[in-house]
């Protein structure tokens, strides 16, 4: 799909891989609709991307969300494009998990998504098409000690991604994947549950930079294919292409 003039939403767009996402779309002539909790971020940001549209939502809070997007729909008549990469990860043991953070994850990282792309579905099809890029993660194709959370709702985000790519072709509504490796923002710091937590948090800073996630998503847009991955250890681990 074409990005130049186009309506874009970016959930997450506060802060790394989203931010960079958000940038690059609108540095393309897209116009993107900034979603995230930290109101300031937003702002800020609008101020610097031409026609962009600030809105503070709680991706768990589907109300909010279904707002959000209604907003989005009036402010500019149209939506083209859904990238849903709000996310946050949670390091317990199993025996530590606690259901209500549990719950507040698979909201975020799995319900959200899917609430997000029902709001925008039938606008997409009414005007012939849309893309809509998930952001998974690596860790799908893992095991990861303490993260069976996080890793557990990526795999599902994988199958209702999949799932609604078969759906949607039809409708020309275009569902895409990302799965980045270890990524260079706040998200070890951002991680809920236990704060030694161990896994690939130790590496966060030497990770991947967020714009290198934002150029997959860009060409995820532009070429349509399901899956995109960070490198290819992620791609073999997958299966794909290996
Ligand atoms: N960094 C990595 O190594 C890595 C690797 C693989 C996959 N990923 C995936 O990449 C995505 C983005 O993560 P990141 O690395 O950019 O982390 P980040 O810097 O912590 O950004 C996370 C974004 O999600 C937003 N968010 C968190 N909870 C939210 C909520 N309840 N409602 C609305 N927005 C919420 C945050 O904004 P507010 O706090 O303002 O709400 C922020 O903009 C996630 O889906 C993550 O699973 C990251």
């Amino acid at each position: 799909m074409e990005i130049k003039d186009r309506v874009f939403i970016v959930t997450g767009a506060s802060s790394g891989i989203g931010l960079a996402t958000a940038i690059t779309l609108s540095d393309r002539g897209a116009k993107v609709a900034l979603l995230a909790r930290s109101t300031h971020a937003l702002k800020e940001l609008a101020h610097k991307l031409p026609g962009s549209l600030p809105l503070t939502v709680d991706m768990t809070q589907f109300d909010q969300l279904r707002e959000a997007v209604g907003a989005v729909r009036q402010h500019y008549g149209r939506i083209d494009g859904l990238v849903n990469n709000a996310g946050r990860s949670y390091a317990a043991a199993i025996e530590e998990i606690e259901p209500a953070v549990f719950d507040e994850i698979f909201h975020l990282n799995v319900l959200g998504p899917i609430v997000a792309m029902q709001a925008v579905i039938p606008l997409m099809r009414a005007q012939g098409g849309g893309s809509i890029v998930n952001i998974n993660s690596g860790t799908a194709f893992m095991t990861v000690p303490q993260y069976s959370v996080y890793s557990s709702s990526k795999r599902a985000l994988l199958g209702f991604s999949l799932t609604a790519r078969a759906e949607l072709e039809k409708d020309r509504i275009v569902v895409s994947e990302i799965y980045p490796f270890i990524t260079a923002t706040n998200f070890g710091k951002n991680r809920m549950g236990n704060p030694a937590g161990g896994g690939p948090a130790a590496h966060y800073a030497e990770g991947d930079k967020p714009e290198f996630v934002a150029g997959l998503v860009l060409q995820a847009v532009q070429e349509g294919q399901a899956q995109y991955f960070a490198n290819d250890r992620l791609r073999k681990m997958a299966g794909v292409g290996a």
